[in-house]
Formats: C-alpha cells, sequence, structure tokens
C-alpha cells in the first residue's frame, strides 16, 4: 500500500519525506485555506513547491464543477508538474471531465466518493485514483473501511484499473484496517503516519536496552 500525506503544509510534507515511506500527497480547498494561500499564482507556486519535495503523484483539486470549467482548470493545474493528479469531484460534469482527461492523458482522482456506486462510475471513467472518504462515513455512524472492502472486491472482481486511494484518514488504526482491506493507497494526516510508531513496549524495551547497554562500555 502506498503511504501519500494528505495536507498542503509544505513542513509536514517534508517530515514524512525525511522518513523515507512517502509516495505522494494529496490537497484540497480546505487544505490549501488552511495555509493561507491566495490568489492563482501563490497557489501555482505551492503546488510546485509540493512537487519539487516528492517525487510521486500529487493531487491537485479544480474548483470549477462545470465541465469547461473543470477542463480549462485542470489543464493548467497538469501543466505546473508532471507529478500533478487532477482531482476532479464525484458529479455528472466531473465524471465527463475525468473521461475527457484520461482520453487526453492527464491523470485524475475523483474525489468525495462516499458509494460502490460512485466508485464503479469513476473506474468507468478512467480515473486514475478513485478517493473513498472513510473518515467522513464514520462519522455518520457507517464504516467506512466496510466501503474500501467493497470498491476493491469490485474493482478486482471486473478488473478495473483505477487505484483505491483510501481518503479522510482520522487515526492509525484506519491506516491498519485500509491496508488490511486491499486499498492501494492510503492518504493520511501526519499525526495518523506518527502514530503507527507508538507502541508502549517499544518504548519500555528500548529503555531497558539502553540502560544495559551502559555496561557494555
Ligand atoms: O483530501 C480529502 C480528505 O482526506 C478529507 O479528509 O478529514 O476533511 O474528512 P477530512
Amino acid at each position: 500500500m502506498k503511504f501519500f500525506i494528505d495536507t498542503a503544509n509544505l513542513d509536514q510534507i517534508k517530515e514524512a519525506h525525511d522518513m523515507g515511506i512517502l509516495d505522494g500527497v494529496t490537497t484540497n480547498p480546505s487544505l490549501m485555506a488552511k495555509e493561507g494561500i491566495k490568489g492563482e499564482e501563490a497557489i501555482m507556486a505551492h503546488y510546485k513547491a509540493i512537487c519539487e519535495i516528492v517525487d510521486g503523484p500529487v493531487s491537485a483539486e479544480v474548483i470549477s464543477t462545470d465541465f469547461d470549467g473543470i477542463i480549462a482548470e485542470g489543464q493548467i493545474l497538469a501543466k505546473i508538474h508532471e507529478n500533478i493528479v487532477v482531482k476532479v469531484p464525484m458529479i455528472k460534469e466531473g465524471i465527463k471531465a475525468i473521461k475527457w482527461f484520461t482520453d487526453n492523458g492527464i491523470r485524475t482522482n475523483c474525489t468525495l466518493v462516499f458509494s460502490a456506486g460512485q466508485a464503479i462510475l469513476a473506474a468507468k471513467a478512467g480515473a486514475t485514483f478513485v478517493s473513498p472518504f472513510i473518515g467522513r462515513i464514520d462519522d455518520s455512524s457507517w464504516d467506512g473501511v466496510d466501503l474500501i472492502e467493497q470498491i476493491v472486491d469490485i474493482y478486482n472482481a471486473q478488473g478495473f484499473m483505477t487505484e483505491v486511494l483510501a481518503a479522510s484518514i482520522r487515526n492509525p488504526l484506519h491506516i491498519v484496517r485500509c491496508a488490511e482491506a486491499g486499498a492501494d493507497v492510503c492518504t493520511c494526516p501526519l499525526s495518523s503516519i506518527l502514530g503507527l510508531l507508538n507502541h508502549p513496549l517499544t518504548d519500555i524495551g528500548l529503555a531497558k536496552f539502553l540502560e544495559d547497554a551502559k555496561s557494555l562500555k
């Protein structure tokens, strides 16, 4: 399973990249706004800066909701850097645009996916990635990981090439369960990635080893 980081924060991207385990980045308009980025020029420069840190897919989301607007925006985003993947919302115009991008060699990430039916449409249109939002599903008292399992099963049964990118990850257990469910990619906040490191027995064991090592000097 590939690890993407779900943030537009350059320091966090660098920290995950420095661990040597980062395969890509996903952003969205909310994450970009959180970094205080304003205006087209600043947005473009920020995506470029992310692409210069991570050599892997970097999802940049369109904010248009009509076909022509999505295509125009997506083409501009795709020209920033070869790592850019155009993130398109799961709406009718978005599906039409994903098909156009697919036919024109531009990679896409279909976002805001909450059902298997939506994931089938994204795959039919040729999306490179499909992003089910598992944390937001959990927030509504369904099990988000169940949806990951269902989409993985459908894609395997049908031979769809679209990669299942588990998004809206809220904790380390989500990452473990998505790996178990066969997700191709998990996009996570840095805190969830770092949470995977934690186990009290590791800390206790290391303290003992270091203490005992003193007698070796
Ligand atoms: O990038 C989309 C997704 O990961 C959003 O997560 O935590 O806002 O539901 P969240």
